[in-house]
Order: structure tokens, then C-alpha cells, then sequence
């Protein structure tokens, strides 16, 4: 077990049998919250009540706080594989705390069954959490997320409805075994591809690694984007303590979804909204930690976004400077050697929280009423364990993610630069240009195309309009005469994103994208570009003259769509450095920037 949850146990204890509890003298909670309008409340609640009961429900069940339980469980997201037992156990622990269990559907993405892609979806998953949130009588929510795109839809969702909300992450999946060596989706899954391309192993091999790769139900075994966000869910109080790292098919993840359910009613009790939570603090200790992880690029697109929803700006020029003094600790693939299921052997995030105390915001609320250094007071003692390194023996001295600027990216870019090679991290080279994903596809592979192993691959509109929806494409791969010939790096450039299981030396979220006017829509092959992720820089060596020629002769038009949520998707989407959020979901007024006030 990561972290002590007991003391969650007898707080909940506590609230057992707790019949006159004062929100159900409330007249806006349990059933009569969210009344249908009929023009006569207690008409609607009489004929909300005659319903429910054709469901068998007594007045005693209808008068208890009411939990909603978000079910995301799907047959085409086996991350979610185990939302049926979650949902019994979330059940179990808000009868045992004297609520209501409602459990309700939301749209469930899973990243290899969303077309285009699953950021495409993610939006439109916020919406309908927020909308069934806000419809439904629930005095509380637990969210079951956990493939990518899930949790921070939940959140962003969560966070503009105002309900008490508590994340349950569906957790991990096991770690397989392919003749003898761990395997896990899905870091393996790319070097083993890779491998495939490159005519090192061949097509019986790899399909036996395919039977491999994922070895129960659960998301993604390594610092994917679904563990980042697990990650930092629980870093910004959003889970119980231990909440992140407990595989998808362990007793303590049943027991973890129990004491979530019980945690619901208790926050419904007390009101608990996510704005007490998601503070400028808050954001700032999820970000120590998406660095601290080696965590995916991804999560800070997400942080973006929930905290828009919020009011509230992330700032990437000091997401590089938390950066500079916040070391990767996590010793887990991609960049470095473990799995999720070893890093909760090791003790999940209390051990990675207690090495990182000196850098967090330890007064920031969690969704149990007391404070992340209360937490971790309570947390279980350290003990010797090789997946979490201390402060002073990190796996990499600075923060996994450097943000860059440059006239390609005069709005900020990204590299992870934990997973990138050090001897590209400094390069000029000469582009090899890539119009869109189709061009890639259709010349990447060829024979006749002129490329060199220290150009410089970069390809265009796969930003959040571009492809639309900012595609996992920005981990080009490495063409295949030079795969062949043992090239396994190069230096590649894009506006779309990267999948948090990847690795390699990759500049991302290049900010305007190329679809809507950004520099990068007038690079040409030869051009040549600069790196320096020792000086923040990414530079298009040609002059400003050259690129205003060439922009007036190449006009750029947004693409937009006839119909649809491809047409709202289209109309709305804001940049990467936003969050790629729609621009009338955020918060209608500014709160602030994160970090805020220096601690
Ligand atoms: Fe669901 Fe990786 S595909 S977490």
C-alpha cells in the first residue's frame, strides 16, 4: 500500500448512520438539487421521486446525500477494464459513510480507439462531465478516469460545475513479459516497433510482443501521459493519498475506490468544492511534480487547461524556471528504468512527495479536509527502495521539460529534454520538411527522400486546428534507410504533441501553430534551424524579410468545418499554451497565473 489511507477510515467512521446531517435539511441537496423545471419545484421532485422508486429505491435511500459515480467504463477502453468493480467498491464506501451511490455514464476515450485522436475528444468529454454534473441531482462525484484524455477531462469538467469532486484513477496495468524481460505498454511498444522497421527482429517476433505488452486491464504501465496525470491528480489533492500509483487489478486499489466513495460523502458534508483545491498552490505542486516524474508533455497542456477553467494562467516561462531547480527523481520508463506497478512497491507518492517537500506548497488542501503536508505527516515511513532517488542522487539534475522561444515559436514550444540525447540537445542542421501527417506518411519511408541523420525532421499542421485536434504525431519516425542503417535519434520539430510513453530528442507545441499563421507554416526544406536547450532557444536561421515574402505569398487560411462538433471543435479551440481548451469554456474572468505568490 503507498499511503496510509486509516486515517480516512475513521473519519468516515465517524459519519456512519449520521442521519440528520444538515445537508439534508438543505432544500437544495440530495434528490432536490438540479430539479427539472416544470414551473412547480415540488411537482418535479414528486414525479423525480415516483421515477427513481420505479427503481426500487425507499424514501430512506432518497433522503441520503446524493454521489454521483462517474462510470467511464467502455468496451473500447480497457484501461477502464475494471470500472464494474471500482463502481461496487465506490458503491460499498458511500453507503458505509451513509450516502447514495448514483453511478451515471460519461463518454469514455481510450487513445488507440478515438479518431482522429483522443485530444479531439477530450473537450467534448469535459462537457459532457460538467453537463451531467451540473443536470443530475449529486451532492458529490467521484470521477473514475484514467486513460489519457479521461482524467483531465473529468477535471476541467469538474472544476467548472463546482461540485464537490473526488478523481479515482482506474490505476495501472500490470507489468508483462516477453522471454524473460518486463514489458509494458507502451515505451515498448514504440522500441519494439522501432526495432521491427529497423529489420532487427522480424514479423513472428513481433507479434508474439504484441500478445506481451499489456498484461491485464489498466493504463499504460510506464510515466505515460495517464500516470502523469495520475501523478499530479494526486500531488494537487485531487485523490486520496495513494490514489495514483496502485495497479488496476490490486486489493489496494479496491480498497482505495471504497475510501473514495466514503470521502465523497464527507466532502459533500462539508462542501468541499473543487475551488478550495484547485489553487494557484495547488497548480504549482502539480507541476513540481509533472517535472519531478519526467512526467508527459502532455500534462502540461492538461494543467493548462484546468487551470483556465479556473481563471487561472500557467505561465511556461516559469514552468522552465521551476524547472531548472527541480530534478527528475522517478526512475521510470521513459526516462529511466521501472514500472507504475514498481513505483507503488516503492510507496508511491509519498515517496516522491516527501523527497520533493522542500519545493512544495505543503499548506495546499486535499480533497480529505487536511493539508498535503498533514498527509504527509501521516504518511507510512520511508524505507530503502532503487525507483524513487533523493534530491541529492537524481536521474537527471533539472526538470524533464524545458520550454523554448525562438522566432519558430514566438509563443513557447516544449522538449522533454529527459528523454532527448544530450548530444542533439545543442544542434544546427538543415530542415527536411513535412507539409502534413499525409505528406509524412506518404514520403517518410521513401528511397528517394534527401535526408542526412543530423537534419532535422519537421512537420506542419498537426497543431490543435491543424490536424484538428493536436495529434499524438510529433514523435516522427526516423526514416527508414536511416533506421536501417542505425540511426535511432534525430532532432524533430512539430506544432502537434507526443505521447508521454515516447522518447527521443523532440520539440513540441510549437506555439501558433502553422494552421492558423504561426512561423512554422513557412519553413521550407533547407532552411536551416537552430536548437539550444542550454539557452531556451529554437531559431529559424532566416531572415524576417525572407519569412514576411514568403507569408504574403503564401497566405494561410484556418481550416474550419460545415457541420458538427468538428465545426464548434474548429471555431473554439485555443492554442497549446491555453490548453487547447475551447475559448468559452475557460473562466470568464482572470484569477491570477500560476505560481502565484512565492511560498
Ligand atoms: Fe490508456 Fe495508455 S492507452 S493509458
Amino acid at each position: 500500500m503507498a499511503a496510509d489511507t486509516s486515517a480516512n477510515d475513521n473519519a468516515n467512521a465517524n459519519d456512519n448512520d449520521n442521519d440528520n446531517d444538515n445537508d439534508n435539511d438543505n432544500d437544495n441537496s440530495g434528490m432536490r438539487r438540479s430539479l427539472t423545471s416544470y414551473g412547480d419545484r415540488d411537482f418535479s421532485l414528486f414525479l423525480r421521486k415516483a421515477f427513481i422508486k420505479g427503481a426500487g429505491y425507499s424514501d430512506a435511500a432518497l433522503d441520503r446525500p446524493v454521489i454521483g459515480i462517474a462510470n467511464t467504463g467502455s468496451a473500447y477502453n480497457p484501461c477502464h477494464g475494471n470500472a464494474p468493480q471500482l463502481i461496487e467498491a465506490v458503491s460499498r464506501g458511500v453507503m458505509l459513510a451513509g450516502g447514495l451511490p448514483m453511478a451515471f455514464p460519461t463518454i469514455s476515450v481510450h487513445e488507440s480507439f478515438a479518431h482522429p485522436t483522443s485530444m479531439f475528444l477530450r473537450n467534448l468529454m469535459a462537457m459532457d462531465t460538467e453537463e451531467m454534473i451540473r443536470a443530475q441531482p449529486m451532492d458529490a462525484v467521484v470521477l473514475i478516469g484514467g486513460c489519457d484524455k479521461t482524467v483531465p477531462a473529468q477535471l476541467m469538467g469538474a472544476a467548472s460545475a463546482g461540485v464537490p469532486a473526488i478523481m479515482l484513477i482506474t490505476g495501472a496495468m500490470l507489468t508483462g513479459s516477453h522471454r524473460g524481460e518486463p514489458v509494458g505498454a507502451c515505451t515498448d511498444c514504440r522500441r519494439y516497433w522501432g526495432q521491427f522497421r529497423a529489420q532487427q527482429i522480424d514479423a513472428a517476433q513481433i507479434a508474439a510482443v504484441n500478445d506481451r505488452l499489456v498484461a491485464s486491464v489498466g493504463t499504460c504501465a510506464v510515466m505515460g501521459t495517464a500516470s502523469t496525470m495520475a501523478c499530479i491528480a494526486e500531488a494537487m489533492g485531487l485523490t486520496l493519498p495513494g490514489g495514483a500509483s496502485a495497479p488496476a487489478v490490486s486489493a489496494d486499489r479496491m480498497r482505495i475506490a471504497e475510501l473514495s466513495g466514503a470521502q465523497a460523502v464527507q466532502m459533500a458534508r462539508t462542501r468541499l468544492t473543487p475551488d478550495k483545491l484547485l489553487t494557484p498552490q495547488a497548480f504549482e505542486n502539480g507541476m513540481r511534480v509533472l517535472l519531478a516524474i519526467g512526467g508527459s508533455t502532455n500534462g502540461i497542456v492538461h494543467l493548462a487547461a484546468i487551470a483556465g477553467r479556473m481563471g487561472l494562467e500557467i505561465d511556461l516561462r516559469t514552468l522552465d524556471r521551476l524547472g531548472r531547480d527541480t530534478p527528475v527523481l522517478l526512475d521510470l520508463k521513459p526516462s529511466g528504468a521501472h514500472y507504475m506497478a514498481d513505483f507503488h512497491r516503492a510507496g508511491g507518492m509519498a515517496s516522491l512527495l516527501r523527497e520533493l517537500k522542500p519545493l512544495l506548497h505543503l499548506d495546499a488542501l486535499t480533497v480529505t479536509g487536511r493539508t498535503l503536508g498533514q498527509e504527509l505527516e501521516a504518511a507510512p515511513p520511508a524505507f530503502a527502495q532503487d525507483v524513487v532517488r533523493s534530491i541529492a542522487n537524481p536521474i537527471y539534475p533539472q526538470g524533464g521539460i524545458a520550454a523554448l522561444w525562438g522566432n519558430l515559436a514566438p509563443g513557447g514550444a516544449i522538449i522533454k529534454q529527459s528523454a532527448a540525447d544530450p548530444a542533439l540537445m545543442e544542434h544546427e542542421g538543415r530542415a527536411v520538411v513535412f507539409e502534413n501527417a499525409q505528406d509524412l506518411a506518404e514520403r517518410i519511408d521513401s528511397p528517394e527522400l534527401d535526408v542526412a541523420a543530423d537534419d532535422i525532421l519537421v512537420l506542419k499542421n498537426i497543431g490543435p486546428k491543424g490536424a484538428p485536434g493536436m495529434p499524438e504525431a510529433g514523435y516522427l519516425p526516423i526514416p527508414l534507410k536511416l533506421a536501417r542503417a542505425g540511426v535511432k535519434d534525430m532532432l524533430r520539430i512539430s506544432d502537434g504533441r507526443m505521447s508521454g510513453t515516447a522518447f527521443g530528442t523532440v520539440v513540441l507545441h510549437l506555439t501558433p501553430e502553422a494552421a492558423v499563421g504561426g512561423p512554422l507554416a513557412w519553413v521550407r526544406s533547407g532552411d536551416r534551424i537552430r536548437l539550444s536547450v542550454q539557452r531556451r532557444e529554437l531559431s529559424l536561421l532566416v531572415d524576417d524579410a525572407e519569412m514576411a515574402r514568403r507569408a504574403a505569398a503564401e497566405p494561410v487560411t484556418p481550416p474550419s468545418a460545415e457541420r458538427g462538433y468538428r465545426r464548434l471543435f474548429l471555431a473554439s479551440v485555443n492554442q497549446a499554451d491555453q490548453g487547447v481548451d475551447f475559448d468559452f469554456l475557460r473562466a470568464a474572468s482572470g484569477a491570477g497565473t500560476v505560481p502565484g505568490p512565492a511560498k
